[in-house]
């Protein structure tokens, strides 16, 4: 591999920050100083789109660097399909296409945690692992990414799984036990319910956990029983930027094009 065909870049869109580094997707590794700006508070895709465009003017990038965006909401081939932490207004928009207008540059999207389970499967924690890999990110909401054999099913989007009468994300997800101050224990037991349903469904050989809670894996993860293996995210808060670029990478050398779906608002 040359050294621009070693070079992506990621971005992750999340709610509370947008944050890139140029990417090397042999290794995985950042090859500059990962740059974050605060997500607007007004979270419009005009707004995020100038900050996203401000964020790539920080970095000397060649004009034909494939650009990979990890977003939190289930994608359509970059059309938004449903959104729970960003403005409502994204909702039926082309991300691909937008950040394209914006910076002048090809832009490859896909699910955040779909990212993010790319990365800990070509780089970090899932790294060799054969048969069906989960990775759930604990945070505002719960993301979701199913591997099988290597190979990514977009959009599982098991956050949203009615468990017991609710959103399983509005009572497992991270934010719902900084929001309830639950102890470990308690967000435990409701992690054990979780894991538990989704190990029903899917029967996973492996689940990873990630998000920033990952870091006191410690804390919850001995307290589950399950089946299936259950380990802490390796990249962390990289992941969502290293899956980005890997997958931008893979789709331009691909030569499969972006922006093409035609979006129902653009
Ligand atoms: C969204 C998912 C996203 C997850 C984590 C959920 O509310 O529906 O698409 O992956 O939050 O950001």
């Amino acid at each position: 591999m040359s050294k621009e065909q070693k070079l992506a870049f990621g971005i992750d869109i999340g709610g509370s920050g947008i944050k890139g580094a140029p990417v090397d997707v042999e290794t995985g590794e950042f090859l500059g100083e990962r740059v974050r700006i605060p997500t607007p508070e007004n979270s419009t895709p005009e707004a995020v789109c100038e900050v996203v465009k401000e964020l790539l003017e920080e970095f000397d990038l060649p004009a034909d660097v494939p650009i990979g965006v990890a977003f939190p909401a289930p994608l359509d081939h970059g059309v938004v399909l449903k959104i729970a932490n960003l403005d409502p207004s994204w909702e039926g928009r082309n991300i691909e296409k937008l950040i394209s207008e914006a910076t002048g540059r090809t832009v490859y999207s896909l699910n955040d945690a779909d990212a993010a389970g790319f990365a800990e499967v070509k780089y970090g924690a899932a790294k060799d692992t054969d048969g069906v890999v989960l990775l759930a990110t604990l945070g505002t909401g719960i993301g979701s990414a199913l591997i099988v054999e290597g190979h990514l099913v977009p959009n599982t989007e098991l956050g949203h799984l009615q468990l017991d009468g609710f959103d399983a994300e509005s009572r497992a997800a991270d934010s719902a036990r900084t929001r309830e101050d639950l102890s470990w224990e308690v967000w435990a037991a409701r992690l054990q319910r979780y894991f538990s349903h989704v190990e029903l469904l899917l029967s996973p050989d492996l689940i990873v956990v990630g998000g920033g809670v990952s870091k006191h894996h410690k804390e919850f993860l001995p307290l589950l029983d399950l089946r299936a293996k259950i380990i802490p995210a390796e990249l962390r808060n990289a992941a969502g930027i290293s899956g980005a670029a890997a997958y931008a990478a893979d789709r331009a050398r691909h030569g499969r094009k972006a922006g093409k779906k035609k979006a129902k608002k653009d």
